[in-house]
């Protein structure tokens, strides 16, 4: 029997996990990542605590699956996106790595459309420049912290600084290659264009892979801190966008994931490198070989229900709020919520972007503000689902839904409605880690390729249908939520001062 080795590096915790080549999950151990914010704005983690949390969680899965490193066939990466590892020449790190979530660079977003022009950067790239991505990282680097820029010879993602500690090795997947907004999308590669403009060294960029190929192999080194055997082949993975995709099985055009985490992530296959030609989706390379995907990112989705809790209702529970907002008719009497409570990225990139509860009168309680937040979320998912609907790629035919807010009987029915589309959930609950580890079974042969891994191993567990009388009061009411922002967006800027 062979086993395949998923490594997840998150920005809370590095996790690793053991699946068998039946797909069955038989391990997982995680250990915690500090996360620095040393000026407003900034987003910092040691890359050194990410290469110690998965030594940990490696040596406890493998503890825990009471199995020997020499049975681990492949190890497949994943892991958290945009986020830049500068290294020297010797591979050391120069300094924190700037996260995903960092706001900084507003001023270099600008610059780079300015440098490239904004249309072409997103005919070649597949993207507008954002705060979150990598490009405007290196940027910033360069002009503010010029004698680290002198110093720098290698550019990585955090699972990449990973992949170097594991197999000595500079490589990166095409997934998260893509989401360094330095891809020629089409080419699946570094763009010499893009990064000339932006006088970015082509050397600095580590070669790249398609997600289940083999990018090196453990090193004695690595293999006598994480209990591994020397020379387990380590495969390219995925950002976690993409292998938590390749975990739920949304590999093919058509089947589309939808998370509900902190954050909402509509996520879609697409068979070749379509653009959003405003560059409101994300077009990113797909894990799957010669695939791409479109991705719609809202900022705060279950995260505003945890919000609500949290600062309004903490002394219930979710199960309650939600138990009184199911007694509230769909469109909560006309009170809608915004929820843009950490700014937005899709459809509308505005850091400045606000929460806000619209249209309270007396009637309107707390078992209609909790049915608006849950209502509001799924409308801000439906402005991604609606521009992937738009951007040419088809039918959607089904949509595979996880995270934690999908636990809710109530949002499985809203979401549905509001999509008015079927949403099925799978027996996968492990995202990136379980995708990764499928693409290193998939490199080492035990499947043919992505799609027959996912059909071999994922399954539909359930499944949540639209209800038409709710598909109607939900058109009204999202009509009405697509004006607000519009007509809101001069207000949230003096809002924000
Ligand atoms: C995707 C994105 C997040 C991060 C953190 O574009 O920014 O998913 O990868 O998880």
């Amino acid at each position: 029997m062979a086993f395949f080795l998923g490594i997840d590096i998150s920005t809370t915790s590095s996790k690793a996990l053991i699946i068998d080549d039946q797909g069955r999950v038989i391990a997982v151990a995680s250990a915690p990542h500090t996360l620095q914010s040393p000026k407003p704005l900034w987003s910092e983690q040691d890359p050194k605590e990410w290469w110690q949390a998965v030594s940990t969680s490696i040596r406890g899965a493998l503890e825990k699956a009471n199995l020997s490193g020499e049975k681990i066939s492949a190890i497949g990466l994943t892991g958290q996106m945009h986020g830049l590892v500068l290294l020297d020449e010797k591979g050391n790190v120069l300094r924190p790595a700037i996260l995903w979530n960092d706001q900084r660079t507003q001023v270099q977003c600008d610059e780079i459309h300015q440098r490239v022009g904004k249309s072409k950067f997103i005919q070649v790239t597949g993207n507008v420049a954002l705060t979150g991505f990598t490009a405007p990282k290196i940027l910033w680097v360069k002009e503010n912290e010029p004698e680290v820029f002198a110093k720098a010879s290698h550019v990585l993602l955090p699972k990449d600084y990973v992949r170097y500690k594991l197999t000595g090795e500079y490589a990166m997947d095409k997934a998260d290659g893509a989401g360094t907004v330095l891809f020629d999308l089409r080419a699946r590669d570094w763009s010499d264009e893009v990064l000339a403009e932006l006088d970015i060294p082509r050397a600095w960029m580590p070669r790249t892979f398609e997600g289940p190929e083999f990018t090196g192999y453990v090193t004695p080194e690595a293999a006598a801190l994480t209990g591994l055997k020397p020379g387990t082949p380590v495969a390219a993975g995925g950002g976690d966008q993409a292998a938590g995709a390749v975990g739920m099985g949304a590999v093919e055009p058509g089947v589309v994931s939808l998370t509900l985490g902190t954050s909402g992530v509509i996520f879609a296959t697409t068979p070749s490198a379509l653009i959003e030609p405003e560059g409101r989706l994300h077009a990113f390379c797909h894990a799957v070989p010669g695939m791409w995907h479109f991705m719609g990112v809202m900022l705060s989705a279950a995260g505003s229900f945890q919000w609500y809790h949290d600062k309004l209702a903490p002394e219930l529970s979710f199960d309650d709020l939600t138990k009184e907002a199911a007694e509230v008719p769909a469109g909560c009497e006309g009170l809608q919520f915004l929820p843009y409570l950490s700014g937005e990225r899709t459809p509308y990139p505005d850091p400045l972007a606000r929460g806000a509860f619209i249209g309270l009168t007396l009637r309107h309680g707390r078992a209609h503000m909790t049915r608006a937040v849950l209502e509001g979320v799924s409308f801000g998912l439906k402005d991604s689902f609606t521009l992937i609907q738009n951007a040419g790629m088809g039918a959607i035919t089904q949509v595979r839904a996880s995270g934690g807010g999908i636990k809710s009987p109530l949002w499985r029915q809203i979401l549905a409605s509001v999509l008015n589309s079927e949403l099925v959930t799978v027996n996968t609950a492990e995202g990136g880690a379980y995708g990764a580890a499928l693409l290193a079974g998939v490199g080492a042969g035990t499947w043919k390729n992505v799609a027959e891994a996912c059909h071999a191993c994922i399954k539909i567990t359930g499944s949540t249908l639209p209800d038409p009388a709710q598909v109607e009061a939900y058109q009204k009411a999202y009509t009405i939520y697509r004006s607000m922002y519009p007509e809101l967006r001069e207000t949230f800027v003096q809002l924000a001062g």
